[in-house]
C-alpha cells in the first residue's frame, strides 16, 4: 500500500530543505555499495523533518536506534548545538563504518557516539535519569517495544520520541500481516496511544512516523 499517493513523492521532496554534498554523497555510497539495503535510508525530505524537529525541541542529548550508514544520525546532529551528543546505537560495525566516515566529513564526530550492541542493552545500560531529549527509533522492528519503554523512562518531560515504519506498508491494516514485525508495530502503535505519560500523533510521512511528547 502507497502511503502517500506516488505521483506526489518527488514533489514532497522538492519542497523539503535540499540534502547537502554531504547526504547526497552518502546516500548516492549507500546505493552503489548496498544495494539491497537502501530502502532503509531515511529519505531527504524525512532527514529534513528530523534536523526541523531537534532544532525545535532544542534538544542537546539525543538517542538513535538504528544508525546504518549514517544518513538520519547526520540529520538529528546536525539540529543539535555544538556541544549537543548523540549517541548512535546499532550492531552492524561493517554499516557503521560507512556512517563514521561521512560524520568525521560533516564535522560531527564530536557529537555523536556510536555505540556497538544490541539495542536493548545498550538503552538498559544509560543512566536511569530523564536526560534524553530526543530519541529516533528506527531499527529492528520487534524491538521497538522495548526500545520504546526503554527510551521514554529516561526521556526530559517535554523531550520527543520519533518512531519511524509505524505503518509497515500499510501492513498494520491489514489483517493476514502477522509476522513477528507486524505483532511488535501493532503492540508499540496500541502502547503510545494509551501510555498515559506522552502525548502522540501518527503521520502519514513516509513510511509512517509517529511523534511522540512526554508530559
Ligand atoms: C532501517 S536501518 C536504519 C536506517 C538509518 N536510520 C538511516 O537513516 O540510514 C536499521 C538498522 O538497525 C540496525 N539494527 C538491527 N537490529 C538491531 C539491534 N538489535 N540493535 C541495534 N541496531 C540494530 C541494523 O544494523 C540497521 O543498521
Amino acid at each position: 500500500m502507497d502511503i502517500v499517493n506516488p505521483a506526489l513523492n518527488d514533489y514532497l521532496i522538492a519542497h523539503a530543505t535540499p540534502a547537502d554534498d554531504v547526504l547526497r554523497d552518502l546516500a548516492e555510497e549507500t546505493r552503489r555499495a548496498l544495494p539491497g539495503h537502501i530502502s532503509m535510508q531515511i529519505t531527504q525530505d524525512e532527514g529534513a523533518f528530523l534536523t526541523l524537529l531537534v532544532r525545535l525541541t532544542g534538544a542537546r542529548t539525543a538517542v538513535e536506534v538504528g544508525t546504518f550508514t549514517g544518513y538520519s544520525s547526520i540529520c538529528i546532529a546536525r539540529g543539535l548545538p555544538a556541544d549537543g551528543q548523540l549517541i548512535a546505537c546499532d550492531v552492524s560495525e561493517e554499516w557503521t563504518s560507512i556512517a563514521r566516515r561521512y560524520w568525521d566529513r560533516a564535522g560531527l564526530t564530536d557529537r555523536i557516539e556510536l555505540r556497538i550492541g544490541p539495542a536493548a542493552d545498550t538503552l538498559r545500560a544509560m543512566p536511569p535519569q530523564e536526560t534524553i531529549d530526543f530519541a529516533f527509533i528506527d531499527a529492528d522492528k520487534v524491538g521497538y517495544p522495548v526500545y520504546y519503554e526503554e527510551i521514554v523512562r529516561r526521556l526530559r518531560p517535554g523531550g520527543l520520541i520519533v518512531l519511524d515504519n509505524v505503518l509497515r506498508s500499510g501492513r498494520v491494516v491489514d489483517p493476514s500481516a502477522q509476522d513477528a514485525a507486524d505483532l511488535a508495530i501493532r503492540q508499540i502503535n496500541d502502547t503510545v496511544t494509551a501510555d498515559p505519560r506522552v502525548e502522540s500523533v501518527l503521520l502519514p510521512v513516509r513510511d509512517g512516523v509517529t511523534l511522540v511528547r512526554k508530559r
